[in-house]
């Protein structure tokens, strides 16, 4: 009995593992986009993060605006993200995370950007 219980949890064990695999880039850019860019994008990418306030010269961008969003290659998104708003003639309240996430980590934002806007 003991050793069905253990088999059972090795199982269990190996499944988890398994799932975490399949899963880990998108619940990456997720918890990387809640974390880092919620505060002004908002957690569902409308641009109505806590920092959006009448005081901010510039909106954050609503990532999920298709129309607006099919303007920019993946190239011009993960370059923002990397390089800040500076870097690609955008206000620089949008600032720089090439020093915060990994080369893999923007690749895996840029994705979820895609997935915001649905385009
Ligand atoms: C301090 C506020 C702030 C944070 C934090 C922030 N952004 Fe932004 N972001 C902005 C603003 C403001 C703009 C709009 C710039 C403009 O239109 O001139 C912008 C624009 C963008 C754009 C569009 C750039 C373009 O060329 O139109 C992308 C993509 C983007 N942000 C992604 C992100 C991602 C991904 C994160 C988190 C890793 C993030 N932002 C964090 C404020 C922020």
């Amino acid at each position: 009995m003991k050793k069905i219980a253990v088999t059972a949890a090795a199982v269990f064990a190996v499944a988890l593992l398994g799932m975490n695999i399949d899963t880990a880039s998108a619940k990456d850019a997720k918890a990387n986009y809640d974390h880092y860019c919620a505060q002004c994008h908002g957690t569902s990418g409308k641009g109505d993060g806590v920092n959006n306030t009448k005081d901010l010269p510039v909106s954050p961008r609503n990532h999920t605006d298709a129309n607006e969003m099919k303007k920019l290659t993946d190239a011009d998104v993960y370059n923002a993200i990397k390089d800040g708003g500076a870097a690609t003639s955008k206000s620089t309240l949008m600032p720089p995370f090439g020093e915060t996430l990994s080369d893999a980590e923007l690749k895996d934002m840029v994705k979820h950007i895609r997935k915001l806007c649905g385009c």
